[in-house]
């Protein structure tokens, strides 16, 4: 049963592969046109053929920055929105600023199931990453927020995260101190009230909408195919070839649409009903937003209730929850030799913590009640 089709593919393989020496593990013919049970792990071992052509259809290269359409990220709106993400005395406590469960030199995320608020208290979702998160179709695992603007004002007035009783507070606070007052005023120039509520959340939202992690598989995508090595190439094939770009696609691999969790087999946990907890709606319910993995070698724990402790463990549910399928441990290892390359950071000097401005007189005392 040497057949044409086997060879096509082999030949396709060579082909897709070429320019870069294979190691050695590459199997002999004879063994991928074997049948019957024995043959899936042998099969496995070669990768699925990947039509390059489709690659410009399913993902894209990440812009320098996501970019609002109504509130352009000029220099000085990005340095105030720096200075607010690391700020504590946006909490009550003052020990609590976005960067507190959102660490930009740790995968702009905790690592934590569950992050701790203000006074320890436990939140019922895992932290996504910040970074790249401008680009999605809206924030929050069930997109209850339309855009990074609009997020950053949650968390702050959040009482089991950064808990301030009232935006007017939070206004108190950044009003008392002074180096705030002119910041705001070179960052929206023009207002007569520059310290507004909405004005925060855009100037956090312009400094977010530079977290962005290229990597070699940008490259890669702009043309430069030896910027993956085969064994990259090969898991790129199989996340695609099993179906996994069918949700995870575009400039960060997900972010692009909602979807059932537990599409082909139920999720266990239904604590937490997803969109449907918003809406109301008897479609939503375990539908959440298909998150990013751009970086996702870096963000466990994983899914939206923090239960999965290693990427492994989340390929492998993914297929079965969302596919119907199960993967052998050698699909598994090559999809996630891909997923690592989706690791970057953004610019050092982007991400260094700034100096913040000295509080003034009137600044209020932390509350720790
Ligand atoms: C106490 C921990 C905590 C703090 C402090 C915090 N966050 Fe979050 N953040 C979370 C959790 C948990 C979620 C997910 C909540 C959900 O989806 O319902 C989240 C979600 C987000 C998201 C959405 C990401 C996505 O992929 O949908 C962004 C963006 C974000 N936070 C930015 C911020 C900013 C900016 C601040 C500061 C103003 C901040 N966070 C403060 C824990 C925190
Ligand atoms: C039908 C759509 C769909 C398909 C197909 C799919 N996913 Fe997912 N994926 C999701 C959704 C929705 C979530 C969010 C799960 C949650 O809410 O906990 C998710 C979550 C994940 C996570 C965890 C992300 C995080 O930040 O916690 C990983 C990793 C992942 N998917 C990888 C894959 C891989 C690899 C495949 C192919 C084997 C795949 N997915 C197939 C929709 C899909």
């Amino acid at each position: 049963m040497s057949s044409p089709p086997i060879r096509a593919v082999l030949g396709a393989l060579v082909l897709w592969s070429a320019a870069c020496e294979r190691p050695e593990k590459q199997p002999p013919p004879s063994t991928a046109t074997t049948t019957g049970p024995a043959s899936r792990e042998t099969v496995a071992t070669v990768a699925p053929t990947l039509d390059v052509a489709r690659l410009d259809a399913l993902f894209k290269p990440l812009p320098s920055r996501f970019e609002s359409p109504t509130s352009v990220g000029t220099p000085a709106k990005i340095a105030l929105g720096r200075m607010l993400y690391f700020d504590p005395r946006l909490s009550k406590g003052q020990e609590l600023s976005c960067n507190s469960c959102h660490l930009l030199d740790k995968g702009g995320v905790d690592g934590e199931q569950f992050s701790k608020g203000h006074k320890g208290q436990l939140g019922g979702r895992n932290a996504p990453t910040v970074f790249n998160a401008a680009g999605q179709i809206a924030q929050f695992w069930d997109g209850r927020a339309a855009d990074v603007e609009e997020q950053a004002k949650g968390p702050v007035l959040n009482p089991i995260e950064m808990a301030m009783p009232d935006p007017l507070y939070v206004l108190r606070v950044l009003r008392s101190i002074p180096g705030y007052t002119a910041a705001f005023a070179k960052a929206f120039p023009g207002e007569k009230d520059p310290i507004t509520y909405d004005n925060f959340g855009r100037a956090v939202g312009a400094f977010e909408r530079g977290l962005v992690t290229p990597t070699r598989f940008d490259t890669f995508l702009a043309g430069q195919r030896e910027q993956l090595v085969p064994a990259e190439r090969d898991g790129l094939a199989r996340f695609v070839s099993t179906g996994c770009a069918n949700c995870h696609s575009g400039p960060l691999l997900g972010g692009t649409m909602y979807m059932k969790l537990g599409l082909m087999t139920p999720y266990e946990n239904t604590k937490d009903q997803g969109r449907f907890d918003l809406t109301k709606n008897e479609a939503d319910r375990m539908f959440f937003k298909v998150p990013s993995l751009r970086n996702i070698a870096d963000t466990a724990p994983y899914f939206h209730d923090g239960s999965i402790k290693d990427l492994p463990t989340a390929i492998q549910t993914m297929a079965r929850l969302q596919l119907g399928k199960t993967l052998t441990d050698v699909e598994v290892g090559s999809i996630v030799v891909f997923l690592q390359s989706l690791s970057g950071k953004p610019p050092a000097e982007y991400i260094a913590p700034p100096a913040l401005p000295p509080s003034g007189p009137t600044t209020p005392a932390p509350d720790r009640t």
